[in-house]
């Protein structure tokens, strides 16, 4: 089956859905993007930089003349920032899906002015935290869905509840696996609770993106090309969080690639990577987060 082939057997119009999606500069937000304005979704866009939002949105009302797009910032390892674009967000009619796909892996790391690893906050806290302070909002859709981009990664680490955001670990896999391991968990636990809003927990298979641009540079071009022929493109990696818009996943599910969770097409499965006790004792430290920032 070919890419176009597989979008025609498992996607459909979504004329009148609103779209909301973090990331959507990067490499698979990109093709998410291309293919949602291709099905008639209107879009709000939530980036950092009002430059490349700006820049997308020209490229996708090319796409498709016919679509709203709309445009908010959301710096993730800002917390001010992430509070001012949830307030924009419930000025609109309705969110039919919130995609939440930026994420950052081998950065620079410092703590934040909140008190966390940059790369906990980035990946975990602050969407987290934009999700469970949307909740009521999301209701004002009928379908009203939540569509994580997780990883694999997230099974790099097991949660160590004297180093919660990891910020002695050095190594970044280990780092960036356990912002990840926190988010899926934590929003698995969320919707368990939340049943009326759907959820699907997504991994887009490994693929080259600006993901891995800071890597020390000798690294980056020597995995550069080997990655890109080894591994599937961002066009097949977004088929997942495709997948994830028209379907959703139950507890301890999720949709990744059918071959090793790498290379295939989307296909939906069971995650045993975390047992329940441990997915609960990140869903109270979630909360515990949450109660603690919703008072700043
Ligand atoms: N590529 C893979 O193999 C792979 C595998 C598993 C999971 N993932 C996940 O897939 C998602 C998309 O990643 P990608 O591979 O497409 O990487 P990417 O090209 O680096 O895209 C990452 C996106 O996140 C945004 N972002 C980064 N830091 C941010 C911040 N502080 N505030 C707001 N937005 C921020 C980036 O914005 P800018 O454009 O402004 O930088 C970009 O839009 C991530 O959640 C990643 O963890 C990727």
């Amino acid at each position: 089956m070919n890419i176009d082939k597989w979008i025609k057997q498992n996607a459909h119009n979504l004329d009148g859905q609103t779209i909301a999606i973090t990331g959507s500069t990067g490499g698979i937000g990109k093709q998410v993007c291309k293919i949602l304005a291709s099905l008639n979704a209107n879009l709000i866009l939530l980036n950092r930089s009002m430059d490349s939002s700006n820049k997308q949105k020209e490229e996708l009302l090319n796409v498709n003349p016919k679509i709203k797009i709309d445009i908010l910032t959301i710096d993730m390892s800002d917390f001010n920032s992430v509070k001012n674009c949830i307030e924009n967000l419930k000025k609109f009619d309705k969110i039919d899906t919130l995609i939440l796909n930026s994420g950052a892996y081998a950065i620079h790391r410092k703590i934040t002015d909140i008190g966390y690893d940059n790369v906990f906050q980035i990946n975990f806290v602050s969407p987290y935290f934009l999700v469970k302070s949307l909740l009521q909002f999301l209701r004002k859709s009928k379908n009203p869905k939540v569509v994580l981009t997780s990883s694999i990664a997230h099974n790099y680490s097991k949660i160590d509840e004297k180093d919660i955001d990891f910020r002695t670990r050095k190594k970044s896999n280990k780092v960036y696996g356990n912002s990840k391991r926190f988010i899926t968990f934590s929003l698995m636990e969320l919707f368990k609770e939340n049943s009326d809003i759907a959820l699907s927990i997504v991994h887009p298979g490994i693929t080259f993106t600006n993901i891995t641009n800071h890597y020390p540079k000798l690294i980056y071009h020597i995995i550069k090309y080997p990655m890109k022929v080894i591994f599937i493109s961002n066009k097949k990696a977004c088929l997942n969080i495709i997948k994830g818009v028209f379907d959703k996943t139950d507890y301890m599910q999720w949709i990744g690639p059918s071959a090793s969770n790498i290379w295939g097409y989307p296909k939906k499965k069971k995650l045993k990577t975390c047992t329940k006790e441990e997915s609960q004792k990140i869903f109270e430290i979630s909360e515990n987060i949450y109660k603690k920032l919703k008072n700043l």
